[in-house]
């Protein structure tokens, strides 16, 4: 699997969410280097994934936090997608790394993730820029 290259196409103009996918992105990076290193045991693999995880979902509390302060309209399925990572994830977290299980995991944490930030992630910084500019023009 590649690595990630956080580019324009990913950066969605709101810091704080464009902060926070960059780290994920850095992380999941890091955990194909260490994937692709022969010498890695499923544990380190385990804890890796562990530490992308909850970073994930740290960043789903901070989306939903300011879906809530701008009442964001779509927020309902934006959340249905954040818990689906999360349930998806907790099912992976029983299995064994087999190569098929791994492809898998890998499927979620960045497919899902980029299709998830071009999509949902990206309808919320539209909305947020909408009031944020509405209110410098109050000014
Ligand atoms: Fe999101
Ligand atoms: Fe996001």
């Amino acid at each position: 699997m590649n690595k990630i290259n956080f580019d324009k196409e990913l950066t969605l103009g709101i810091p704080l969410i464009d902060k926070q996918h960059e780290e994920y992105v850095k992380r999941m990076n890091h955990f194909l280097d260490s994937y692709h290193h022969d010498s890695i045991n499923e544990e380190a693999l385990r804890e890796e994934i562990s530490f992308i995880v909850s970073y994930a979902i740290e960043h789903f509390d901070a989306e939903e936090a300011l879906m809530k302060h701008t009442n964001f309209p779509l927020s309902k399925q934006h959340i249905a997608q954040h818990d689906f990572f999360k349930q998806s994830a907790d099912s992976f977290a029983e299995l064994k790394y087999t190569e098929e299980n791994v492809r898998k995991l890998l499927r979620l944490l960045i497919d899902w993730f980029i299709a998830h930030i071009k999509t949902q992630d990206s309808k919320l910084a539209k909305h947020v820029k909408k009031i944020q500019d509405a209110k410098t023009s109050e000014i």
